[in-house]
């Protein structure tokens, strides 16, 4: 019995230690401690041993019985342990190697300076108003009091699309909008792209306008002038700019105007920027024409409004000196990226 005894702890030892996985193992658990397990047989066979004997076998099988439980409980141990360290070092972290960096954007000129300009604007009260960049003849051009053939639209070189329809050629078109739309006090600001046949170091058939316009009773020219030097001053950063207004011609406007800045480089002295003169050109503008203001339905005996344009790209050009309006749609990252 002894022998037997002897040989089945042998046996479960070998067997225990060879499982290497937790499923070896249980079936080791089985074979030897299971309901039909050799050690369960083994006390089974109680009945053929003799009366006397039986107490000393039932303690040498169920020491037989602890041994193997124990072995194979330390074995169970020492597999998680091992599936644990397996487990650390599949997941180790070098926190030596170089991190993952996204790089971070940064925003065009363009709109760096459309949204300038939009600040400015509603910090006087001025509301956003889009209109369509495919647009009719009849409000890009007609209701501006530019008739068909009338010599100013020689100034616009346009896209047609059809004989009716164009691609706007400026953001003026979204004032006629805005006023057959809704009664004064209108206070708008249109900012948009705009299109014209017209390829150089200044000029793109792509670029971006912003319009303003504001029409109640008593408006009058010194609202335009006091308005924009606010504006102009919050854009190009300098409280000591100063604006001077020069007569000019445009036909939805009368009397018309180009609006000057004094030189935010050279304060007015003359420098490179302002080729001497003191003074930039920025701006066109003027007292909305009495007959546009009738055209949309707004009575110009009771109401007067003013109303301007703004390049965008010419800002910025003048703002960040930029010396050829390209490099605005060239999209180098080289470029672009110095807008942080
Ligand atoms: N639409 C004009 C242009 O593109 C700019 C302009 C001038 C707009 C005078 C105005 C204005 O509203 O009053 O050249």
């Amino acid at each position: 019995m002894k022998e037997r005894i002897e040989e089945l702890i042998n046996l479960a030892h070998k067997k225990i230690s060879e499982a290497f996985s937790g499923k070896l193992l249980n079936d080791v658990k089985v074979e030897f401690l299971g309901k039909n397990g050799s050690v369960t047989s083994l006390m089974k066979g109680m009945r053929d041993v003799a009366p006397e004997d039986r107490p000393k076998f039932g303690q040498l099988v169920n020491e037989l019985r602890a041994k193997i439980e124990k072995a194979i409980a330390d074995k169970e141990a020492e597999l998680k342990e091992k599936e644990l360290a397996e487990k650390l070092k599949a997941e180790a972290v070098d926190v030596t190697l170089p991190g993952k960096f996204s790089e971070e954007g940064t925003l065009h000129p363009i709109t760096l300076v459309k949204n300038q300009f939009i600040d400015a604007f509603q910090g006087l009260g001025f509301e956003v108003f889009e209109g369509p960049e495919i647009e009719l003849d009849k409000i890009n051009f007609q209701m501006l009091n530019i008739p068909e053939d009338h010599p100013a639209r020689d100034m616009q070189d346009t896209f047609y699309i059809t004989d009716s329809i164009l691609l706007r050629t400026h953001t003026s078109p979204g004032q006629v909008r805005v006023m057959t739309s809704r009664k004064p006090p209108i206070k708008v600001m249109c900012p948009g792209r705009v299109y014209r046949s017209d390829d150089d170091a200044t000029h793109s058939p792509i670029f971006h306008q912003i319009e303003g316009l504001v029409v109640d009773k008593n408006v009058s020219l010194c609202d335009l002038k006091g308005s924009l030097e606010t504006i102009l001053r919050k854009v190009f950063d300098s409280d000591d700019i100063v604006t001077r207004l020069r007569p000019s011609y445009f036909p939805f406007t009368e009397p018309s105007v180009e609006i000057d800045v004094s030189c935010f480089e050279c304060g007015g002295k003359g420098c490179k920027l302002c080729k001497g003169t003191g003074w930039i050109e920025v701006l066109g503008g003027g007292m909305v024409n009495r007959n546009v203001l009738a055209m949309c339905g707004i009575d110009p005996d009771v109401y007067s409004g003013y109303a301007f344009g703004i390049g965008l790209e010419r800002t910025a050009m003048l703002k960040y000196h930029i010396p050829d309006i390209r490099m605005l749609f060239d999209n180098d990252l080289r470029f672009t990226k110095q807008f942080k």
